[in-house]
């Protein structure tokens, strides 16, 4: 099992956040990593699981904080990714796919919008083989509300330190903006590899 290694992210280009809240970001993702390491060199190094319960104990906590922080650095690798590079306005194959599932863009974006602002973690666009269908899914927190085997396409971060240094608690302004940069190549990427 290899360390995980955190990526570089060069934000030049995302408009509407400044480069101290997106390199404060960019450091949170970090110590994501940095925890992860130690959570599983940690859990490597455990021989000794006497005394384990549920209510508390070092498995317990050790695994609490791996789930916590592996969806950490996925959903962060994966919201910095949809947010570098744009400059297209929403265009095929997703739009089809979105307006078959949801009826508009407008209606989409409005909903992805609602669910952003009705949780405190994140709101994600996936793909589910169950009914190989679209959902917008909302999460509290890293480890609360996500869901197994589906395909996240389109990740928005709503804890608020990924706006509070640009736009304090003004969050509505914060994912008007994140949708201003919505990199939508990426997202038809990550929609065609579901297929190929
Ligand atoms: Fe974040």
């Amino acid at each position: 099992m290899e360390k995980i290694e955190a990526k570089k992210y060069n934000f030049h280009g995302v408009c509407g956040l400044s480069q101290s809240q997106l390199s404060q970001h960019e450091q949170l993702y970090n110590n994501y990593v940095q925890k992860l390491n130690l959570v599983r060199t940690l859990l490597i190094e455990d021989k000794n699981f006497e005394g384990t319960n549920n209510v508390f104990s070092r498995i317990r906590s050790l695994k609490l904080a791996e789930s916590y922080s592996l969806n950490g650095v996925k959903l962060h690798e994966l919201y910095f990714e949809n947010i570098i590079g744009a400059g297209k306005r929403p265009f095929p194959p997703i739009v089809d796919a979105i307006v078959d599932d949801f009826g508009s863009m407008e209606h989409f974006i409005n909903k992805f919008k609602a669910v952003g602002m009705a949780m405190r973690g994140w709101a994600v666009l996936v793909w589910d083989p169950l009914d190989e269908g679209l959902h917008v899914i909302g999460q509290d927190a890293h480890d609360v509300g996500s869901t197994i085997l589906t395909i996240p396409l389109l990740v928005l971060d709503v804890y608020e330190h990924a706006y509070m240094i640009d736009y304090g608690i003004q969050k509505k302004e914060y994912i008007d903006v994140f949708i201003n940069n919505i990199n939508w190549e990426v997202v038809n990427i990550r929609y065609l590899e579901i297929f190929s």
